[in-house]
């Protein structure tokens, strides 16, 4: 028995190994969602774009789910003034324009005036108390900053909103979006930078995305009617088409071969590399890296919302952070 096991964790290794060699070909690992007259597939599977224009946005999603890894990007923002637009790069179960609700909201509190369009990256699991990792871009007026957005949903519930400033123009040219999840930890990496990092705290009763499978998806839609001062301000159609661009999509993750990869995609072995001591934790270099990022780069961060949450802050913020 135990030689069997062993046979069938080398079998997902070689799987996983194979996804981590190359990029993926997007004709084969992704499929429309919807507004598939938007999107387009090009330069063999390498590169994808999709286009909101006046008629529909668009969005894919991979066919496969997946448990722990990382899941990479390059992504080239919309450029100039694309008020009101919302581009998604995530992994989750559900597609992305269900979350209008939550980031209505969020946008109204944070910065009422500040916030135009966006380009989301999440990971999700379905059902109602589904998981979720978002990496998201909320637009502003022409020549205005990007806000990087991020969060996590565990078992359905999510506000833990955390936001940044970019330290480069988005939208000249591609950067590296990379969220890498692991039984240990989540974190989220821009170019290379650990920007946040949200831990396992299950030991304290916080629930954590190590039980259901994960999708990852990417979509544009127009969403003028809440990204933007609750709807004051509109997309304008006459700089239309809006087109986010992406490539070397690599999702270098443990494929969902049902119930049993919750422990399989977990199980601390060489060959899943995500669970190697080196990904556990930050390394020193990383930790000062994140500081940076942080320190002059954090716009929000929903622990220290005492506004927002009064005396029932969540209880992940008051342990450590990363
Ligand atoms: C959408 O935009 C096209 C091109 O600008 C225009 O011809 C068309 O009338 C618009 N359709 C709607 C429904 O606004
Ligand atoms: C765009 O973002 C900047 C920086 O946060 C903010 O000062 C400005 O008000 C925003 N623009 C609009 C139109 O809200
Ligand atoms: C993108 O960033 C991730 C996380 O740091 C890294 O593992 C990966 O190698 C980067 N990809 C490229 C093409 O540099």
């Amino acid at each position: 028995m135990a030689n069997l096991r062993v046979l069938f964790l080398a079998l997902v290794a070689l799987i996983a190994l194979e996804q981590c060699l190359v990029q993926a070909n997007m004709y084969k690992t992704t499929v429309f969602n919807w507004g598939r007259q938007n999107g387009a597939v090009y330069n063999e599977g390498n590169d994808l774009s999709l286009t909101l224009n006046n008629i529909s946005g668009c969005g894919i999603q991979t066919k496969k789910q997946f448990l722990f890894g990382s899941m990479e990007m390059q992504i080239k923002l919309v450029p100039g003034n694309s008020a009101g637009t919302v581009t998604a790069y995530y992994v989750r179960k559900k597609p992305g324009h269900d979350q209008e609700p939550l980031l209505y909201s969020l946008l109204l509190m944070l910065r009422p005036s500040s916030l135009l369009f966006c380009v989301c990256m999440q990971m999700s699991s379905s059902g109602d108390r589904h998981d979720e990792i978002d990496f998201e871009f909320l637009g502003n007026l022409s020549g205005q900053p990007y806000v990087i957005h991020t969060n996590v949903f565990t078992q359905g519930v999510g506000n833990r909103e955390q936001q940044f400033y970019p330290w480069f123009d988005p939208t000249a040219d591609y950067h590296n979006y990379t969220i890498h999840w692991n039984p240990t930890h989540i974190v989220w990496y821009v170019d290379g930078l650990p920007i946040r990092v949200f831990r396992n705290y299950e030991s304290i009763g916080i629930p954590y995305p190590n039980k259901q499978a994960m999708r990852a998806y990417s979509s544009i839609w127009n969403a003028d009617n809440w990204a933007t001062r609750g709807g004051l301000v509109k997309i304008d159609w006459n700089s239309a088409p809006f087109v986010a661009r992406y490539r070397q999509f690599r999702p270098r993750a443990c494929r969902w071969m049902g119930l049993r990869s919750i422990t399989e995609c977990a199980a601390s072995t060489a060959a899943n590399w995500w669970t190697l001591p080196a990904y556990g934790s930050l390394s020193y270099a990383e930790v000062g890296q994140m500081n940076w990022v942080r320190n002059n780069y954090l716009i929000y961060d929903y622990c220290k919302d005492t506004y927002r949450f009064g005396a029932q802050m969540p209880p992940e913020c008051s342990q450590q952070q990363f």
